[in-house]
């Protein structure tokens, strides 16, 4: 089986939220089941410096206008998960975000750099370039790689099968019906049935649309979004893809994201040993210049600051949080009024609280070890990532019952309490009230270590790996190609073969 994975980011090589983790964690666990993965992502000038083995193994012939793309490939640091990033001055090799300039605003042409992407997805799909390599199944992810299945629909012969994933229905890539002529998309697709959505072109309608099949990144959120409430307009075209269309649960990436080997840790920690955990409070609290004492409660937040993430919500609570006998610890970055509000509060409150703008790593990894409880409330959440890192640290999360985040957190209780199934703290008003009354029953909870213990082991016990969520996957892939899956040793077919014009390019 083999199966092109196309993406706008995968960690470590460009990162700005969950979409990176798993576009890394479910390929790496589907090269593990012997599936031959090759990844496609966009080449941002630092992943150059992430990847092994970078070379150039095709100069691709012009596309939308854009004459100076190559292709290098390489592999993940680490693993055998190979990658092939498309170099282009043009359109990718440019200091600043991913998707935004240094100054936040989204690049003018971003409808032509991602409609570039799923044009070099879909020659290299067809066997257009010189890579000698042909896949069974192409999984395109987010809005980014929205037009991919609507080029290979457009294909007369053979071609691979399409599973088109959303990981968030709000980020649509719309654009002004002018980008039109620049996207190379014919203009009897530019339909209601197809790319237009409300006189725009929608990236993520034209997924939704053309996908074989299509998914989302959990079983709740997949109910969710054929609803109005949820759908962000396009609950429409979902329902009429209802039967092509299922929810996959994230799993971690737990070499990555494991308290007993977490290399970004000040001491590591395990289930049956968490006496480390303290010490990784303690030393968060002496980096962040919190006072240091191990028995008060530490709260995180490692978020994006936006409404989606209920960061606004967590700002009216401040005032309470501080009235309590904890520490709140906010590392994001996002809406800058939420910005600027946070870093006022942490000047307000400098004994309680600690407020990181930016985006750091390490310090989420610091964030989820040395924290007790994790916040992670949102007004609507496909899967969410953070507090199934949490669960695995032992940090327990307050969420709100919404997408993965009700399927992940199971309520402390009296009943679950008492049943020892309880994991977390969720509630359901978006209110202020609320959150504070999740928390509320969290703090209270934590002044009793022996019941506190008991939820933090049932937390770390629970599998979030990507075992059962890769099989899944597979078996989509499987059903939607009509290729069964036969877990062999892993044998790449073809060899990416490496012209002399591209030899000339790499000297
Ligand atoms: P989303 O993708 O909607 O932002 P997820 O929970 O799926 O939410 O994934 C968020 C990912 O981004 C997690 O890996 C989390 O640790 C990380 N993250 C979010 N904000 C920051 C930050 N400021 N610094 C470091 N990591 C962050
Ligand atoms: C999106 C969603 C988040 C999900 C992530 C990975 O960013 O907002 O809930 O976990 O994608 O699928």
């Amino acid at each position: 089986m083999r199966v092109l994975f196309v993406t706008a980011e995968a960690y470590p090589l460009a990162k700005t939220g969950g979409l990176a983790d798993v576009s890394r964690a479910l390929p790496i666990a589907l090269v593990r089941r012997g599936v031959d993965v090759r990844l496609l992502m966009p080449g941002y000038p630092r992943a150059y410096t992430r990847i092994e083995k970078p070379r150039i193994v095709a100069k691709l012939d012009p596309i939308l206008g854009i004459a100076d793309a190559t292709l290098v490939a390489g592999t993940f640091p680490d693993t055998d998960l190979p990658v092939w990033l498309i170099d282009s001055p043009t359109l990718f090799r440019r200091e600043g975000g991913l998707y935004q300039d240094e100054a936040g605003r989204d690049w003018p042409d971003n409808a032509l750099r991602f409609a570039f992407l799923s044009h070099v997805a879909a020659k290299l799909a067809m066997q257009q370039t010189r890579i000698n390599w042909k896949p069974d199944v192409v999984h395109a992810n987010d809005w980014h790689a929205g037009l991919l299945p609507l080029l290979l629909s457009l294909e007369k012969g053979p071609r691979p099968s399409t599973v088109f994933t959303t990981h968030n229905m709000a980020f649509q890539g719309n654009f002004t019906s002018e980008v039109l002529p620049s996207i190379g998309i014919p203009d009897h697709c530019h339909t209601t049935d197809g790319t237009e959505f409300y006189g725009q072109v929608s990236f993520l309608k034209a997924g939704l649309s053309y996908g074989d099949r299509v998914t989302t990144v959990s079983p709740t959120y997949a109910r969710e979004i054929l609803t109005p409430d949820f759908g962000c307009g396009l609950d429409g075209v979902l329902r009429h893809r209802d039967k092509e269309f299922s929810g996959i649960l994230n799993g971690i990436d737990d070499t990555l994201w494991d308290p007993e080997t977490d290399i970004h840790l000040p001491q590591t920690y395990r289930a049956s040993d968490i006496s480390g955990k303290r010490t990784c409070k303690i030393a968060l609290q002496h980096e962040l210049g919190l006072p240091l004492n191990a028995d008060t409660p530490v709260i995180g937040f490692v978020s994006r600051l936006t409404h989606q993430k209920m960061a606004d919500t967590i700002l009216a609570a401040v005032r309470w949080i501080a009235e309590q006998d904890a520490q709140l610890v906010v590392v994001g970055e996002g809406e800058p009024a939420i910005e600027a509000a946070m870093s006022e509060i942490q000047a307000q409150y400098a004994d309680r609280v600690s407020v990181t703008i930016g985006y750091d790593e390490p310090l989420a990894h610091r964030l989820q070890a040395g924290s007790d409880i994790l916040l992670a409330p949102a007004r609507f959440e496909p899967c969410g990532l953070t507090q199934l890192y949490a669960l695995r640290y032992g940090t327990l999360p307050v969420v709100r019952r919404t997408g993965g985040l009700a399927d992940t957190v199971i309520d402390a209780d009296a009943q679950a309490i008492a049943d020892r199934t309880a994991t977390g703290f969720v509630f359901d008003d978006t209110s202020v009230q609320g959150l504070i009354s999740a928390l509320g029953r969290a703090l209270a909870l934590y002044r009793e270590p022996l019941t506190w213990r008991r939820l933090q082991l049932h937390a770390m016990a629970q599998d979030f790996s990507w075992d059962a969520s890769a099989a899944k996957y597979i078996d989509l892939y499987s059903e939607v190609s009509g290729i069964p899956y036969t877990p062999a040793d892993r044998t790449v077919q073809g060899k990416d073969e490496i012209p002399e014009t591209a030899r000339q390019i790499a000297r």
